[in-house]
């Protein structure tokens, strides 16, 4: 296994120390700018850190922002080290260096203090040299099940396909939110609603689970849900969305 340091203090770099740490692999040191985020994070965990002088390691993986990745994988010099980052979006030639260099993708959405089992979580290898992209998977292999070699074209369509079903949901979680405000309604009410809604994909395939006044298209409603929207935003949504549903059944 190799001898990894974090680099970052936030979400993912906080989830992969402590999944690394479960799985008895702790990291040799966590690296970032934020002394205040990098020393809270490395004493829970209870691994070295830094902020200055890069600790010595096998494998670096970057757990900036994506805009940062660039500039912080040139501080590292070392030609024999492996150096990955956890972007979804990104090529493994944005790294600047002379060294091995890789994605480790890891397929969820990571807030700091959520408890996550870590077993289940889709991770994406990507590596220039194939031997790299072994120990890479072995790494991988340690915390989650679910380990497999995807190239950047199929990991950007991952993310891709993940912004849909993760950050545009929670967004419409937001928006009704807001509705439920409005009414002072609890927006608890809705919980068994998005855990069902959620849970039978599991089962049913996304086009097959849909349900509501858009997949049966029902003017009648439709326009009276447009009268209730005030906000300019929200109805160019609703609108939206309504006609991509109608549209996905119409005969
Ligand atoms: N969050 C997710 O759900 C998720 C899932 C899969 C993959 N990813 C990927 O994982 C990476 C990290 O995402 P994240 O959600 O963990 O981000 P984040 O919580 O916003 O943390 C970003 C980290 O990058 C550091 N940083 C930003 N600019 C920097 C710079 N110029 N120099 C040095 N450090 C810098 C920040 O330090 P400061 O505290 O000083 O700003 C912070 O430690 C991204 O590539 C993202 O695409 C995220």
């Amino acid at each position: 296994m190799l001898k990894t340091v974090i680099i970052g203090s936030g979400n993912v770099a906080r989830h992969l120390a402590k999944a690394f740490c479960e799985a008895g692999l702790p990291p040799v040191g966590i690296y970032g700018r934020n002394e205040a985020a990098v020393k809270e994070l490395a004493t829970e965990v209870n691994v070295p850190f830094s902020t200055d002088e890069l600790i010595d390691a096998e494998l670096y993986l970057i757990c900036t922002s994506d805009r940062a990745i660039a500039e912080v994988s040139t501080k590292i010099q070392n030609p024999r080290a492996v150096v990955a980052h956890t972007s979804g979006s990104l090529p493994t030639n944005i790294l600047q260096g002379n060294y091995h260099k890789a994605a480790f993708y890891p397929l969820q959405t990571f807030s700091k203090d959520r408890i996550l089992d870590y077993s289940e979580i889709p991770f994406f290898i990507e590596a220039e040299d194939p031997a790299v992209g072994e120990k890479l998977m072995k790494m991988a292999s340690a915390i989650s099940t679910r380990v497999s070699r995807a190239d950047y074209d199929q990991r950007r369509h991952l993310h891709l396909a993940a912004v849909f079903a993760c950050n545009f949901v929670n967004h419409l979680y937001a928006q009704a939110e807001k509705i439920c405000e409005l009414q002072q309604i609890p927006f608890e009410y809705l919980l068994p609603l998005i855990k069902e809604t959620a849970s039978k994909v599991e089962n049913l395939l996304p086009k097959n689970a849909q349900t509501g006044p858009a997949v049966r298209n029902d003017r009648n409603v439709i326009e009276k849900h447009e009268s209730l929207i005030s906000d300019e935003m929200q109805l160019k949504m609703y609108r939206l969305l309504t006609e991509s549903i109608y549209k996905t059944y119409e005969l």
